[in-house]
């Protein structure tokens, strides 16, 4: 059996009052959660989740990191940068990455490799746009990005890895994808991986994420292949977070 993980992507917000409001909230809230959470925050903030979450059942994370081990990358963070804020997770692919930052496949792979390198799990974000799905293609996309990083760390590494599907046409945009096209999708993604290998098909974690709420979170997590969620604007309110916590 599988358990749910419901990470929380602040994003690009937050600041040391808020965040510390924020976190607070959320700890005091999870005698009734189940679930593994964890919440994934901007570099900077780093330091302030590791002091506030040390010792709870909160993981943290980072949302970016180099696909370099060190050297002269101005501007870049390091997966050893993230170890010494004992990060677990950091999200590699997101969307916005994709699509603002031009990150490739390749890159992402890149990325995912140098974050498995320095022991940290990552979280691979895949997805299709709104185009892409209305001209059928939603697999072929899916599978395309999976496969960079099943060809340069094979499907091995995804016993310490989750996927997290996000549908780009569904992130931010209160459109949640209706829990039987998420199921398809994560399904056809769990298929791929046990043709490849099926104990870590059985225990991989498939994260579900764009516009997850607390209104929809349990009707998506009763999905066979869902596995929990990836949260944006609903891990910045600590009453919602935790309703989507409780759903897992
Ligand atoms: P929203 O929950 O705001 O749609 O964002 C989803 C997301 O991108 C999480 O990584």
């Amino acid at each position: 059996m599988r358990r749910k993980l419901i990470a929380g992507n602040w994003k690009m917000h937050g600041n040391l009052v808020d965040n510390e409001a924020l976190l607070h909230g959320i700890l005091a809230g999870m005698g009734d959660v189940k679930a593994g959470v964890a919440v994934s925050v901007p570099f900077p903030y780093l330091a302030q989740v590791k002091a506030k979450l040390a010792g709870s059942r909160i993981a943290w994370g980072a949302q970016n990191v180099s696909q370099h081990a060190k050297g002269a990358y101005t501007g870049e963070i390091s997966a050893a940068m993230l170890n010494d804020f004992e990060c677990k997770y950091v999200i590699v692919g997101h969307s916005e990455r994709r699509a603002v930052y031009g990150e490739s496949d390749q890159l992402v792979a890149e990325k995912y490799a140098a974050a498995q390198t320095a022991g940290l799990v990552p979280i691979l974000c895949v997805g299709e746009t709104l185009e892409e799905r209305e001209s059928g293609v939603t697999e072929a996309v899916v599978a395309r990005q999976i496969d960079a990083v099943l060809a340069k760390s094979g499907v091995i590494s995804l016993a310490n890895a989750v996927i997290a599907y996000e549908p780009v046409w569904a992130i931010g945009t209160g459109r949640t994808a209706s829990p039987e096209q998420a199921q398809a999708v994560h399904a056809f993604i769990r298929g791929k991986i046990r043709g490849l290998d099926a104990d870590v098909a059985n225990n991989l974690v498939i994260q579900y994420g764009g516009s997850v709420k607390g209104a929809n979170a349990a009707e998506l997590f009763v999905q066979p292949d869902i596995d929990g969620g990836l949260i944006g604007g609903a891990s910045l309110s600590a009453e919602e977070f935790l309703a989507i916590c409780r759903a897992g």
